[in-house]
């Protein structure tokens, strides 16, 4: 069938003349016997739409071993979008948002969201660039190849990449995707990595790319950020650019009496990945990954002639949506709401602490820590729970964690620690 041929039945198809089931034998069958690409399939099954999304919603109480914040509040958000006709428009925030452009984007948007946060990592005015990303891997995508392209325009050498054990998979999969020397540095039991054990593998011959965890997946803990500074002085390497992976502690450190943690004035540093969808709570994955504009002058520009523009995100298509989610929400709840729900998360984790503590259970919580991590209790409440699982032999062998997020209450950790009893 060549390309007329095709067009014509399809318009037969729209009409339901003869001709239309050879265009029905030519769709392909999706696994629930739906024909994939049929516009004219009939009414949606709203009964087996409805049942999922119910079930859904009543998984979210008991979702506390992911750190996701699940109080969202987006009704006044969608109602505004399908409102102002957006819904009905494809926009796309490809390209460099600080640079104009006649796409459809929201890069005005997306360049307040940068704005409001960076002087809160401690950037100065006019020293920031950066987007709202898909994700925090989105963010170490970007500042790991960012930082490669950074040390590579310094020294004219790759770099090594130093991170502990107990950092997020994605930078290990980063330096492999790469092909970059990955130092593994091991992690002391309460889960930051032993600065002893860095100084010791940093090579001072080759620049060192170093991913510091703000808040490690598992235990939730804070590298040595002044320790981890000092070695790489004592070893002087060619050149270094520091990282910090803040994908969750990165949404409220800025919001609590920690904020310095995550200040570049205070310990400097050449860019930060944050989870959007983590400590903010949105309804789809979202990050912010910011950098120094002298980083992002050693950048490949990679011009691209069909968008009359020097591109230098690694993604192409970036959502707008994003950008508006981050911006609408930032502007409802401002510093103040913000620093609310930080002391809230701190507050809960304390309390579950605690309530362990009482019933002299084996539990862990790291300073500045909203995880706290705990001998792995038996599979029902791992289940019921969603709780996460990981194993250390240094402390009780196999352990499970809970994050204390926003949508968790003090009720919601008794009703947990009620569950632990019937375990114990
Ligand atoms: C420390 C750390 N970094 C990065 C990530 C990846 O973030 P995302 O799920 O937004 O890609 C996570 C996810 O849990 C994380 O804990």
């Amino acid at each position: 069938m060549n390309r007329r041929e095709f067009i014509n039945l399809a318009g037969a198809l729209a009409v339901g003349v003869a001709g239309a089931d050879t265009l029905k034998d030519l769709m392909i069958k999706g696994p629930s016997g739906i024909m994939v690409g049929d516009a004219f399939a009939g009414p949606l099954p709203m009964n087996r739409l409805n049942a999922f999304a119910k079930e859904v919603i009543k998984r979210k109480h008991y979702a506390v071993g992911y750190p996701i914040n699940q109080n969202l509040n987006m009704k006044d958000f969608y109602k505004w979008f399908v409102d102002s006709g957006l819904c009905n428009v494809s926009m796309n925030n490809v390209g460099n948002p600080r640079k104009e452009s006649a796409l459809m984007n929201s890069h005005a948007f997306e360049n307040e969201v940068i704005e409001y946060f960076a002087p809160l990592f401690g950037f100065k005015t006019g020293e920031a660039w950066g987007i709202v990303t898909h994700s925090g891997t989105d963010g170490n995508m970007h500042g790991m190849y960012f930082g490669v392209k950074y040390l590579q325009a310094k020294t004219k050498q790759l770099p090594i990449v130093y991170v502990s054990d107990q950092a997020h998979y994605s930078i290990k999969k980063l330096a492999d995707l790469q092909n970059l020397e990955l130092r593994i540095i091991p992690a002391v039991p309460m889960g930051q990595m032993d600065v002893s054990a860095f100084e010791k593998a940093i090579d001072p011959t080759k620049p060192a790319l170093v991913v510091i965890a703000i808040g490690t997946t598992f235990k939730g803990a804070i590298d040595d950020h002044p320790a981890i500074a000092a070695a790489l002085r004592r070893a002087n390497p060619p050149a270094v650019y520091t990282m910090l992976d803040a994908a969750l502690f990165g949404g409220y450190i800025p919001f609590s009496p920690f904020k310095d943690v995550v200040n570049r004035q205070k310990l400097a540093f050449d860019a930060i990945a944050v989870s959007g969808h983590k400590f903010f709570g949105f309804d789809e994955p979202l990050g912010l990954f910011i950098t120094t504009n002298e980083v992002f002058n050693s950048q490949n520009p990679f011009r691209v002639a069909y968008l009359n523009d020097a591109v230098p995100t690694i993604t192409c298509s970036r959502s707008a949506l994003g950008a508006l989610k981050f911006w609408w929400q930032m502007t409802r709840n401002g510093e103040k709401e913000y620093a609310k729900q930080a002391a809230y998360i701190l507050e809960t984790a304390q309390y579950q602490k605690d309530k362990l503590d009482e019933m002299k259970y084996p539990a862990w919580l790291n300073p500045m820590s909203n995880t706290v991590f705990f001998k792995r209790p038996g599979d029902w409440i791992m289940k019921k729970w969603d709780l996460a699982p990981d194993h250390d032999d240094r402390l009780c062998g196999d352990l499970a964690h809970e994050i204390l997020m926003q949508h968790e209450s003090r009720k919601t950790v008794d009703e947990f620690i009620a569950d632990l009893k019937k375990d114990v």
